[in-house]
């Protein structure tokens, strides 16, 4: 689906269109600057005229004043000109930052709802590196290029008008050498810009590499591993640098072929030009014109292969962001809301892959009533975890329906379901913030008092009143502040905060010691009271307690019942208490 990465040129205008939207609240910025470069197009347009009439009418006949005065209309011209350059110059990049800066915000907002699956299969550097240089090329695309694409091609006209209007000999000639700069313009871009591609590909490697690297530092010191992952990044970084050296090598070419073309232009106007004044078929003035307009024609010429560079990255940028914006979220199917659940769990005849080829779960049926405790057993790598993910809705099974109260989960809205329940992980997400954002991360009305009454029921009040912990203070990045058993705590403070109809813990009480796990389990008594909870854990003593314990062993259900029940049954479940010596404890 959409991990696919799209060809750098595989963009096309229709594309651009997301701009819109950002572009249209800028709209009378937007036509300013036309304005303004229309303006200073004119004036640069008109400019050599003025030396035609400079050296023709005053030079030649010898007029000071006139020459003189002439200079000053100029003089004003130009300074007008410069003006309107600023101007525009500024209107454009406010204009370019500001659609840019919401285009951005919409995107991250897009990518928050984006179904877990996309994340699956791009690495989160790549992805970052991606997004980041996709949007630069539009902000420089918005901020210039268009713009600056139409008024160049106006100025090439009145050029060109021009100029055949001054001597058509002259302009045939300067147009004899246009194969040159043909080539560079589209042979030599091409080839840059393939080589930048290389670059920017590379890049988001190395970066995905950094971003692994520094994620995983523990255990890759732990595991004096640094070697391994260095020379993995030399040998990234080593690409990085030939694929630079690539594009550098090739740009090398370009300028110098612009200027070769420049400089045979000027050396044959003279050797024409020059005869042509001298049998009087031209005159000087027109010559000097004709010098300044053939200077000035390689100007816009320069900046629309710029322009087309540009728009080629931004085409490849708004398709790979158009893709992550219509990839299909909830939030535009337009389902209708989840009434208020009472939380009885149906899965009827589930199945499942992450995969369509690789099938995870095999028929997959259960229920389970309000208020139950079901518990998941099994093997790692049995499927348990996937059941919690299809029951959040992380992904759709390929047969079969998950039913709450009755209702299809896949046809109601995801928001308002998700809202009820509470997942709890093994490594409970805590972000950089103060201690009560991340605790009523769910729920974010709940008072000052409800996070300390959540957090006395947890058992965490006292050790923090003892550290002197307060909601304000700080956590740094994941909790790195808090102990494990701290975090995995915090995490059922929040489930508490946030109420919900269904719980689930994924191995959430493997942090923590035998000890505080008396706590826990009074605490987990009272998260779990009232609600339909699904509770995983390799600690079978945890689970004894549930009124439903499944056991799952290679994605299918080999039996369920309570503790008691599956005892008797002296199966899978028995073996599992038997090597844990739960047996004996019951
Ligand atoms: P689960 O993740 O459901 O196993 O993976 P589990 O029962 O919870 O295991 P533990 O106890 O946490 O270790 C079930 C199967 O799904 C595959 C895994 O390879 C495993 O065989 N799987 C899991 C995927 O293919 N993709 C995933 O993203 C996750
Ligand atoms: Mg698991």
């Amino acid at each position: 689906m959409t991990n696919q990465e799209p060809n750098q040129r595989e963009g096309k205008l229709r594309d651009l269109l997301i701009l819109v939207p950002y572009v249209k609240p800028h709209q009378a910025k937007l036509w300013s600057a036309v304005a303004l470069m229309i303006v200073s197009s004119l004036v640069s347009i008109a400019l050599p005229m003025f030396m035609r009439e400079a050296v023709d009418t005053h030079i030649m006949a010898h007029d000071l004043r006139g020459l003189v005065s002439l200079i000053a209309i100029a003089f004003a011209l130009i300074i007008v000109m410069t003006v309107a350059n600023i101007l525009r110059g500024r209107l454009m990049a406010k204009m370019g930052q500001d659609s840019i800066r919401a285009l951005r915000d919409d995107l991250f907002a897009y990518m928050q709802k984006l179904p877990v699956q996309f994340f699956d299969k791009i690495p989160v550097g790549k992805l970052i590196t991606r997004l980041t240089s996709d949007v630069d090329a539009l902000r420089d695309l918005v901020g210039n290029a268009i713009v600056a694409m139409v008024i160049d091609s106006l100025r090439l006209v009145g050029f060109l008008v021009l100029m055949f209007w001054l001597d058509w000999r002259l302009t045939v000639i300067t147009l004899l050498i246009s194969p040159i700069l043909v080539y560079a313009m589209t042979f030599l871009t091409s080839r840059i810009r393939k080589a930048e591609d290389q670059v920017r590909e590379q890049a988001s490697l190395v970066n995905a590499n950094l971003q692994e690297s520094i994620s995983g530092i523990k255990v890759i010191q732990g595991f004096q591993a640094e070697e391994h992952f260095h020379e993995q990044f030399q040998v990234e970084n080593h690409s990085l640098l030939q694929a630079g050296m690539k594009a550098i090598a090739t740009y090398a070419f370009f300028w110098p072929t612009i200027d070769l073309a420049w400089i045979l232009s000027i050396a044959a106007i003279f050797l024409f030009g020059g005869q042509w004044v001298l049998d009087g078929t031209t005159t000087p003035g027109i010559l000097v014109a004709f010098i300044a307009y053939t200077d000035q024609f390689f100007g816009p010429l320069r900046s629309l292969s710029q322009a087309y560079r540009i728009i080629q990255r931004a085409l490849a940028g708004a398709v790979r962001i158009k893709r992550i914006m219509t990839t299909e979220t909830e939030v535009n199917k337009n389902l209708k809301p989840m009434p208020k659940i009472i939380g009885r769990v149906e899965f009827q005849n589930v199945t499942f892959g992450y995969d369509p080829g690789e099938i995870v779960l095999h028929d997959i049926s259960f229920t389970a009533e309000p208020g139950q405790t079901v518990a998941l057993v099994g093997h790692t790598g049995a499927g348990k975890t996937s059941i919690i993910n299809l029951l959040c809705r992380f992904y759709d099974p390929i047969e079969g329906r998950i039913a709450v109260d009755g209702l299809n989960i896949q046809e109601h809205d995801l928001e308002s379901y998700r809202r009820q329940i509470g997942l709890v992980l093994q490594e409970p997400f805590l972000f950089s913030g103060t201690l009560r954002d991340n605790i009523r991360f769910g729920a974010p009305q709940a008072t000052d008092e409800q996070i300390w009454d959540a957090l006395k029921t947890v058992g965490l009040a006292e050790t923090f009143i003892k550290n002197r912990i307060t909601l304000d203070t700080i956590l740094t990045e994941r909790g790195a502040n808090f102990s494990t058993g701290q975090r995995q705590l915090l995490s059922f403070a929040r489930a508490l905060i946030s109420d919900p109809r269904i719980l689930i813990l994924d191995e959430a009480t493997a942090h923590v010691d035998t000890l505080t796990e008396q706590k826990v389990q009074q605490a987990l008594a009272k998260l779990l009271a009232g609600r339909t909870s699904f509770v995983i854990a390799h600690r079978l003593s945890t689970i004894r307690n549930a009124d439903l314990i499944i056991v799952i062993s290679d994605g299918r259900i080999l039996e369920s019942g309570t503790h008691e029940q599956l005892l008797t049954l002296k199966g899978e479940y028995w073996q599992l208490c038997n090597s844990q010596n739960i047996v004996q404890i019951s």
